[in-house]
């Protein structure tokens, strides 16, 4: 298994060699590489057994770091850096040729983002080169908060996992593009399209799987390995009887009584929902269940991005 502890200059040293290195952020942990060395950033592929054609996402310490990996910066884009970064946001913009096509999947854009966690940050400004980094999960499974997470899955990937605790949004980075130079959203994540608005205006998006440049998108992805089925709980429970059922509710007292029920936030907070709910994904698929049932949150706010991830996470 990987070793974790907070040594910034280990963490450092292998990345210099071309290694990987688990990495805390705000929204949750990346498997890291120079993104400037190809070969490096196969071995992140080859890891999570990622299809070639799903791009990554580029880290940078600080928004000035930026104009050395793109060719042009939107004036919304501009905006939203000013006021997001460091946070939960990438920018799709059109790359430099020093970013490697790998990274990018072939694609003319790059996704960048400055994340918000001191340790990263740190790391970050301590090196010659961005990290490229996706989720630190096998591809299609849910994606981990915690460096416990990172090591029980990938652990025998990688030598070393920096932890920064639990992850303080526990969803992933919103997601933004821009087609003649107007925004897009490609990914509902951790900064909601309302707060979006408050900064540039009306936004609109590309959420569906029909859109073969953002694979998170994929009608099936950030899945346990359990059947999965979103709904009214009471309903889906009429046609699970005799199953071992799990049971996700999103506001609520505990009812420790019974077995296998997650509560996300007992007073329905959405930003805590958020940040618990990958854990609780995985919890269910190391208990005595055959199936999980969950119902969703409020579709508004971070909501949104909470629907989402569950409506992925769905048994179809
Ligand atoms: O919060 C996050 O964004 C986390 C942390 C580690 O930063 N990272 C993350 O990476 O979620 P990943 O690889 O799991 O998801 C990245 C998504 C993919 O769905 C990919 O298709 C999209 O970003 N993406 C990357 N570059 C893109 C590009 N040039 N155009 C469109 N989509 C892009
Ligand atoms: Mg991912």
């Amino acid at each position: 298994m990987a070793t974790i502890g907070n040594d910034i200059s280990q963490a450092k040293k292998l990345l210099l060699q071309g290694e990987l290195v688990g990495i805390p952020t705000e929204t949750v942990y990346g498997l890291a590489a120079n993104a400037l060395n190809p070969e490096a950033v196969t071995q992140i592929f080859v890891a999570k057994e990622r299809p070639s054609f799903d791009p990554l996402i580029v880290h940078v310490a600080s928004i000035d770091q930026v104009q050395k990996f793109v060719t042009a910066i939107p004036e919304k884009a501009k905006q939203l850096a000013r006021h997001f970064w460091p946070g939960p946001l990438t920018l799709v913009l059109p790359k430099q040729s020093i970013i490697p096509d790998i990274v990018t999947s072939g694609l003319p854009t790059v996704g960048i983002r400055c994340p918000d966690h001191d340790l990263t940050r740190q790391l970050l400004s301590e090196l010659p080169f961005p990290l490229a980094a996706p989720s630190a999960n096998p591809f299609g499974y849910v994606s981990p908060t915690t460096a416990e997470h990172v090591n029980n899955q990938l652990g025998l990937k990688l030598k070393y996992i920096l932890d920064g605790g639990a992850c303080r949004i526990g969803l992933e980075s919103t997601i933004i593009g821009f087609e003649n130079d107007q925004p897009v959203i490609y990914r509902r994540g951790g900064i909601s399209e309302e707060e979006i608005s408050t900064v540039i205006g009306k936004v609109t998006h590309k959420l569906t799987a029909s859109n073969p440049i953002a694979p998170g998108q994929l009608d099936s992805h950030y899945a346990p390995s359990k059947r999965f089925f979103l709904g009214d709980i009471d309903k889906l429970k009429k046609d699970q009887v005799g199953k071992k059922v799990g049971v996700l509710h999103f506001k609520g007292d505990f009812d420790s009584s019974v077995q296998g029920h997650l509560v996300l936030s007992k007073t329905g907070n959405l930003e805590e929902a958020a940040r618990n709910l990958f854990a609780a994904l995985r919890q269910f698929d190391q208990m005595d269940i055959e199936v999980i049932l969950a119902e969703p949150a409020p579709d508004f706010g971070i909501g949104k991005a909470i629907n989402d991830r569950l409506k992925r996470a769905a048994t179809k």
